[in-house]
């Protein structure tokens, strides 16, 4: 197997093949000066089973247009088996159609991928797994979550209380708990489909003077886990953490997050941030070497 660190996981991919003991092949990209990607693979891939390693976060359309690039140099050049593999999924979270008239993004995605010449894809904390069973090719999530919760655990936060900040995210912290030994729970969501406005159902948990960890797959605007912070904070909670597999902390979410109260946020480098305290690559590696 030969790995192609992708412009978006560059690190990342690198230190997969690196871990896995193979050969990482460079790739040249650029912009156009209109902005058209141009992606060039250096070496050679013909025979090879060939792992692309490219999240797909911001700038969305443009990683994802230069995976698809990607897979199609190689597939040209002679590459026999193309896994894609794929940190952050993006488009995932449109999953279904929510008001009448929308896309299913991820559909679209999907059948990019295929068009591409993808023959089966490694993603990392997919918002819903199902979503992945609509794919014309194999692909498969992996968790994070329990390396999240070994770097806390790490820092000395055994028992700490793992808190899901939506009912959807209770499997989450379900994998925390199992590493952290303590308590878990989730807090009941709900987002309005046309303002985005979120709102949170206080429950009553017994989080006094107890150091909380909020766990969810993507940080976005932060929205979210402020929420669940500042709710934590008025039910007595003592220490407040984030953990989260995909830190997209668009515009002032890190900020905002702190604001409301939380110590210290987390995150993996499936989007390279200051807070990718977490390597996805053991976890990439072993999955690739399976
Ligand atoms: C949604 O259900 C996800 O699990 C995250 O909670 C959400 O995407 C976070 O977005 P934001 O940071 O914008 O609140």
């Amino acid at each position: 197997m030969k790995i192609v660190p992708g412009p978006a996981s560059k690190q990342l991919g690198e230190k997969v093949a690196e871990l896995s003991g193979v050969e990482a092949v460079p790739l040249v990209f650029k912009n156009h000066p209109d902005g058209e990607s141009y992606v060039r693979i250096e070496g050679t891939v013909k025979n090879e089973e060939v792992a692309i390693v490219q999240s797909t976060s911001p700038p969305q359309d443009t990683r994802l247009m230069q995976l698809a690039l990607i897979v199609d140099a190689a597939k040209r050049h002679g590459a026999k088996k193309i896994t894609a593999v794929v940190p952050y999924l993006t488009y995932a979270r449109q999953d279904r159609v929510f008001l009448h008239g929308e896309a299913v993004s991820i559909e679209v995605v999907a059948r990019i991928l295929k068009a591409a010449g993808v023959d089966n894809l490694i993603t990392v904390n997919v918002h819903q797994q199902k979503v992945l069973t609509k794919f014309p090719f194999p692909a498969k999530t992996i968790s994070a979550i329990p390396s999240l919760a070994e770097y806390f655990k790490q820092k000395g936060f055994r028992k700490a209380f793992a808190l899901a900040p939506d009912k959807g995210a209770l499997w989450l912290v379900e994998e925390a708990k199992k590493v952290l030994g303590g308590e878990c729970g989730y807090i009941e969501k709900h987002r309005d489909r046309y303002t985005g406005q979120i709102t949170m159902e206080k429950r009553p948990f017994d989080v006094k003077d107890k150091t909380v960890i909020i766990f969810d797959d993507v940080v976005s605007t932060g929205g979210t886990v402020a929420l669940a912070a500042k709710n934590m904070k008025e039910a007595g909670a003592g220490t407040v953490y984030a953990a989260c597999v995909h830190p997209l902390l668009i515009g002032d979410a890190e900020k905002r997050i702190l604001k409301a109260g939380v110590e210290e946020i987390v995150g993996t480098d499936s989007v390279q941030s200051h807070v990718s305290k977490v390597s996805l690559a053991p976890l990439i590696s072993k999955e690739l070497m399976r």
